[in-house]
């Protein structure tokens, strides 16, 4: 059977990589993909109707979609019309990613533990909201921002500063409105599942590295590193998790209406309070995918079917017990401006030290060779019998890959040490 992957980032890549371990996908399509997914035939089209004209030319058994935007731009909802089969919610259920306050409404209506907040639409409101509180806060632009909109200030004057920012429309649309919530303090978890509507089966936890770096400090990026399963996440939290987060979410989709047929990731904050939910995104976490799915061993593609067919109740995942470290390799500069195009050397000695590397930013020059294309250029990953084992065979591996001005963090994992 044929599969169609939508995205062309690290975990677009560890999507295709996985799917074509499955004995029943004969090829994998993944439009645009990128130089790393060399076993897939990339597809250059991107508007949702057309490729949705291609999955039915090409009798695509199963489309996946990658990142949020064309999920909220209402993808599956075209696929479907055309009785295609795509993982993913439709443009309703992909808002509570889309809106911040569609979320947090979501939330409050189905007793699903956040931090309070408060969402304004005009500047002065915000500013006089904020002059009342205590500090730190948090500022979020409500719609899609790439990962940026969110600033934790410390002071008074950084929470104006980012409310002015978000109002001047540096976020464009996502910015018109803000929302000002509570700043939770405690350790972060990536919790994954699937749901088909009726059950939710989550994934191995995780956890990402958002800070540029070391010891998280600096800027907040697309993520540094991820590694699974998150020690943090004891089975007695996995408990209230399920009943809490998990169970009310699946509940919620049933009372509210929606067709959520995909993976609900919660960022999860464990406060001294419990798990609060900072966020839900519609779609697999980048780069939290690229250490979870090296420890699956169930069959991805069996498990995607039965997510959107509804039969999800009959799937059971299993799960290596090694963790796995992925650790990103960036473009120095990133998150600010970086250069692009230089060539990159030692990922196949990196391979032969056992690490699997998952491309994001690459792309390939006249002469055959891997370039740097973006800001996060590679996911490297390595399992390992324990977790220190797996941080020391990564870096290992990490080690041997560079180019001009390449940089990467060295703690990625070290929380789990503790
Ligand atoms: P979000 O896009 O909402 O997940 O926010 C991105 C990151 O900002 C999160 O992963 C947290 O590190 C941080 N963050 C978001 N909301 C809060 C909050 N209420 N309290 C503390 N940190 C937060
Ligand atoms: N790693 C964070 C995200 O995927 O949103």
């Amino acid at each position: 059977m044929k599969v169609l992957v939508i995205g062309g980032g690290g975990r677009e890549h560890t999507l295709v990589w996985k799917l074509q371990q499955s004995p029943k996908v004969d090829e994998v399509i993944c439009a645009p993909g990128n130089p790393g997914m060399s076993e897939a035939r990339a597809c250059p089209i991107t508007a949702p109707d057309e490729l949705a004209e291609f999955a039915a030319r090409e009798n695509i058994a199963l489309t996946v979609v990658g990142p949020e935007a064309p999920l909220c731009a209402g993808i599956v909802d075209t696929f479907r019309a055309k009785g295609l089969r795509i993982f993913g919610p439709d443009a309703e259920g992909a808002q509570l990613e889309g809106s911040k306050s569609y979320a947090k409404a979501f939330m409050a209506a189905h007793g699903i533990p956040t931090g309070t907040a408060k969402s304004f639409t005009n500047e002065g409101d915000a500013l006089d909201y904020l002059s009342r509180q205590s500090m730190p806060i948090v500022v979020k632009a409500d719609g899609l921002a790439a990962g940026k909109g969110v600033i934790v200030a410390e002071t008074e004057a950084m929470a104006v500063e980012a409310v002015k920012s978000c109002f001047s429309g540096v976020f464009g649309e996502a910015g018109s409105t803000v929302l000002i919530e509570e700043c939770l303090i405690g350790e972060e978890a990536s919790i994954l599942a699937l749901t088909d509507g009726k059950v939710i089966v989550p994934l191995a936890s995780s956890q990402d590295h958002k800070r540029v770096g070391e010891g998280d400090t600096g800027p907040n990026t697309g993520g540094m590193g991820a590694y699974s399963p998150a020690p943090v996440v004891t089975d007695a939290l996995w408990k209230v998790i399920n009943e809490q987060v998990l169970d009310r979410f699946l509940k919620g989709c049933q009372a509210d209406g929606l067709d959520f047929r995909g993976v609900i990731y919660a960022g999860v904050m464990v406060t001294e309070d419990g798990p609060k939910v900072l966020e839900f995104n519609v779609r697999f976490g980048d780069p939290e995918t690229q250490a979870i799915l090296p420890r699956l061993e169930s069959d991805l593609f069996d498990a995607m079917v039965a997510t959107v067919d509804g039969t999800l109740e009959q799937t059971e995942l299993t799960w290596a017990d090694d963790p796995a470290v992925c650790v990103v390799v960036a473009s120095g500069g990133y998150p600010g401006p970086y250069a692009k195009g230089h060539v990159i050397e030692g990922i196949g000695d990196a391979e032969a030290l056992g690490a699997t590397v998952f491309h994001a930013g690459t792309s390939t020059d006249e002469d055959g060779n891997t370039i740097t294309a973006g800001g996060r250029v590679l996911g490297v990953t390595c399992r390992g019998e324990t977790i220190r084992d797996a941080i020391e065979r990564v870096y290992a591996a990490v080690e041997s890959i560079s180019w001009r001005d390449s940089f990467f963090r060295r703690d990625i994992a070290h929380r789990a040490l503790d």
